[in-house]
C-alpha cells in the first residue's frame, strides 16, 4: 500500500511539476518597481554610459591596400576619439526572460588622424591630416537577468548586441584617391570598433552594478541595538511592466538571534492606486510588531519618571484630595513613577487607521530618605492612533491618545478611586508616555532604498494589516557607488 501511494505521489508531482510554484518563504516587506521607475533608472544608466564613452580612445588601425595607379599604400588611423554620442531613444522592458534595454538611432562622432605612405621608385611619399567620422543609426540592445541568489540580488548580462546602419567619413586634406581608399579600408572596422567599445563599457558597467547590487547589506541598522532583516526571499517577480521583490522585513536584535515568529506567508499585494508612481513598498504590520517585540525583549520599555510637567503630581501633597490615605501615610513625600510595559505594544493597521495598543503598569513609588517604597500599581491599556509619514527615506510615526482603561493591580494603601485618578493619569499619559514614545517613533524606520536614491512625492496608503508607501524617487548625483563606469 505505502509504496504504491509514494509512486502515485511521485507521478502526480511529475505531471504537475511545472505548474507548481516553488514554496514561498515568509515575507513582510515587498517592493515593486513600476515601468516609470524602470524608465527613471534606465535614463540614469544611459546618461552614465554616454558620459563614460565621451573622450574614449579606440586603438589605432593600420592597413596596406592596393590603390589603382598608385600601388600598395600603407594607411593608418590614430588618435581615434569618440567626442559625441547622441541617444535619441531608449526603452526598458521587463519580461519573464529578463529585462531588456534597447537604445536605437544612436549616433556617434569620432575624430582621428589619418596618414599614409608609399614608395614611388625610391622616393617615400607620405601625407597626414585629420578626419571626422560619424557612425549613424546604431542600435544597442542588452538583456539582463535578475534573480535572488541566497538572499542577495544577482544581476547578470544575458545577451548583448549592436548594429550600425551607416558611416560617413569626412577627410581634411589628402589626395583625391585617398577618400575612397580610406572608406574601403576602414569603414567596416571603424563600425565594429565603436560597437565593441560600447559593448565593453556596458558589460563592465553592468558587472559593476551587479556586484554593487549583490553586495547590498542583508541587514539595515535601525539603531545601535536593532536592524531590519532585508534579506531577499522568494523569486524576483518580473511582469511585463514591473519588477517585484520580497524581503524578510522583520527586526533583528544585534548579536542575538531571535526565532522567527510563527506567521503564515502573506502575499503582499501592491496597494498603490496611482500607477504613475515609480515605486511601491508594502509593509506588513508584523514588521512593526517584530520591532516592538525586540525592544520589549531588550528591556527598553521601562523607565523611572522623576520629573513631569506638572511636578505637583510627584508629591503626595498633590494627591491629597484624590488619594487621601496616601497623603496621610506619607505626608509631603516625593514620589517616583515606575512605568513598565507589561507586554509589547501591538500595532493594528486597517484601511481607516494605524492603531496601537500599549499595555503599561504604573507603579507609584514613595521616596523616604534612601528608601523607595512601592505603594500601588495601576495597569493601563492605552489605545492610540498613529499618524504615519515619510521623512527622508524613513517611515516615521506619531501617536495620539484615543482612550485608555485602567485597573488597580495591587495597593498597599487600600482601595483607590480610579475615576478620581483618571484625569491625572490621562495627563501623565499625554505629557510623559506619549511624548517619550513619539520621540522614538520620530526617528522612524529606514525603508530599504538603495543609497543615493531619495523618496519624492510619497503617498501612504493604509489597508487591512499593512501600509504601503507609493513614491517617486530622485537620484543624488553625488553618490557614485551606483552606476559606476570606469573612466
Ligand atoms: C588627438 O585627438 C584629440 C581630440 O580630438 C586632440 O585634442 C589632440 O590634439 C589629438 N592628438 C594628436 C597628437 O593629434
Ligand atoms: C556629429 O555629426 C553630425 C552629422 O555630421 C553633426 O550634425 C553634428 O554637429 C556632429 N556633432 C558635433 C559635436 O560636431
Ligand atoms: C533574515 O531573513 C532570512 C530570510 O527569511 C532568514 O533566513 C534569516 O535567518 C534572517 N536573519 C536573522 C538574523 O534573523
Ligand atoms: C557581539 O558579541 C560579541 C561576542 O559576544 C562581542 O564581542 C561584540 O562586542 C558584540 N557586539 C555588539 C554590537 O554588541
Ligand atoms: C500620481 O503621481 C504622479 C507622480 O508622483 C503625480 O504627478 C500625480 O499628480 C499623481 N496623481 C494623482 C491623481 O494623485
Ligand atoms: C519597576 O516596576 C517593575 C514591575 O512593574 C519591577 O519589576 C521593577 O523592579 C521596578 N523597578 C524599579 C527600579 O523599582
Amino acid at each position: 500500500m505505502a509504496p504504491l501511494f509514494v509512486l502515485l505521489l511521485l507521478a502526480s508531482s511529475l505531471t504537475h511539476g511545472y505548474a507548481q510554484l516553488p514554496p514561498k518563504t515568509q515575507s513582510f516587506i515587498s517592493l515593486l518597481i513600476t515601468q516609470n521607475g524602470l524608465d527613471f533608472v534606465k535614463d540614469l544608466l544611459v546618461d552614465k554610459a554616454i558620459s563614460s564613452l565621451i573622450s574614449l580612445q579606440l586603438p589605432n588601425i593600420e592597413r596596406t591596400k592596393k590603390i589603382p595607379v598608385v600601388g600598395d599604400v600603407h594607411m593608418g588611423l590614430s588618435n581615434i576619439t569618440i567626442y559625441q554620442i547622441h541617444v535619441p531613444s531608449s526603452h526598458v522592458k521587463p519580461g519573464e526572460t529578463g529585462i531588456s534595454v534597447v537604445a536605437s538611432g544612436v549616433t556617434c562622432n569620432l575624430s582621428m588622424n589619418w596618414y599614409y605612405s608609399y614608395k614611388r621608385w625610391i622616393v617615400d611619399i607620405s601625407d597626414k591630416g585629420r578626419a571626422e567620422v560619424q557612425v549613424e543609426g546604431m542600435e544597442v540592445g542588452l538583456t539582463l537577468g535578475l534573480e535572488n541568489q541566497e538572499g542577495s540580488l544577482k544581476l547578470k548580462l544575458k545577451d548583448c548586441g549592436s548594429s550600425v546602419d551607416d558611416i560617413s567619413i569626412k577627410l581634411d586634406g589628402g589626395a583625391s584617391w585617398l577618400y575612397q581608399g580610406i572608406v574601403d579600408a576602414f569603414e567596416g572596422i571603424i563600425g565594429s570598433r565603436v560597437e565593441k567599445a560600447i559593448i565593453n563599457r556596458l558589460t563592465e558597467g553592468i558587472s559593476r552594478l551587479g556586484s554593487y547590487l549583490g553586495s547590498l547589506p542583508k541587514e539595515v541598522p535601525v539603531d545601535d541595538h536593532t536592524s531590519l532583516n532585508v534579506t531577499f526571499v522568494n523569486d524576483v517577480i518580473l511582469t511585463d511592466s514591473s519588477i517585484g521583490f520580497e524581503a524578510n522585513g522583520l527586526f533583528i536584535e544585534n548579536n542575538v538571534s531571535l526565532p522567527l515568529p510563527d506567521l503564515y506567508h502573506k502575499v503582499l499585494p501592491i496597494l498603490c492606486t496611482n500607477s504613475s508612481k515609480m515605486l511601491g513598498i508594502t509593509l506588513d504590520e508584523a514588521v512593526f510588531n517584530s520591532g516592538l517585540a525586540v525592544y520589549y525583549d531588550a528591556k527598553f520599555m521601562h523607565w523611572i519618571v522623576k520629573q513631569i510637567p506638572d511636578q505637583s503630581l510627584l508629591n503626595t501633597a498633590g494627591w491629597r484630595l484624590i488619594v487621601p490615605q496616601l497623603y496621610e501615610k506619607y505626608p509631603n513625600h516625593d514620589m517616583n513613577l515606575n512605568i513598565t510595559l507589561s507586554s509589547p505594544p501591538v500595532v493594528e493597521i486597517s484601511n481607516q487607521k494605524a492603531g496601537a495598543n500599549i499595555f503599561a503598569d504604573i507603579t507609584i513609588d514613595v521616596l523616604e530618605e534612601d528608601e523607595v517604597i512601592p505603594v500601588a500599581c495601576i495597569s493601563l491599556v492605552i489605545q492610540g492612533t498613529g499618524q504615519v509619514k515619510i521623512n527622508g527615506n524613513n517611515l516615521v510615526g506619531a501617536i495620539r491618545l484615543d482612550d485608555f482603561t485602567m485597573t488597580l493591580k495591587w495597593s498597599n494603601i487600600g482601595n483607590l478611586r480610579l475615576n478620581l485618578i483618571q484625569p491625572a493619569v490621562w495627563t501623565l499619559v499625554e505629557t510623559v508616555l506619549l511624548p517619550y514614545a513619539n520621540a522614538h517613533l520620530s526617528k522612524g524606520l529606514p525603508l530599504p532604498i538603495i543609497r543615493g536614491f531619495t523618496l519624492q512625492n510619497a503617498e501612504i496608503i493604509l489597508s487591512t494589516s499593512r501600509v504601503a508607501v507609493c513614491s517617486d524617487v530622485a537620484f543624488a548625483e553625488s553618490n557614485r557607488h551606483f552606476f559606476y563606469f570606469s573612466e
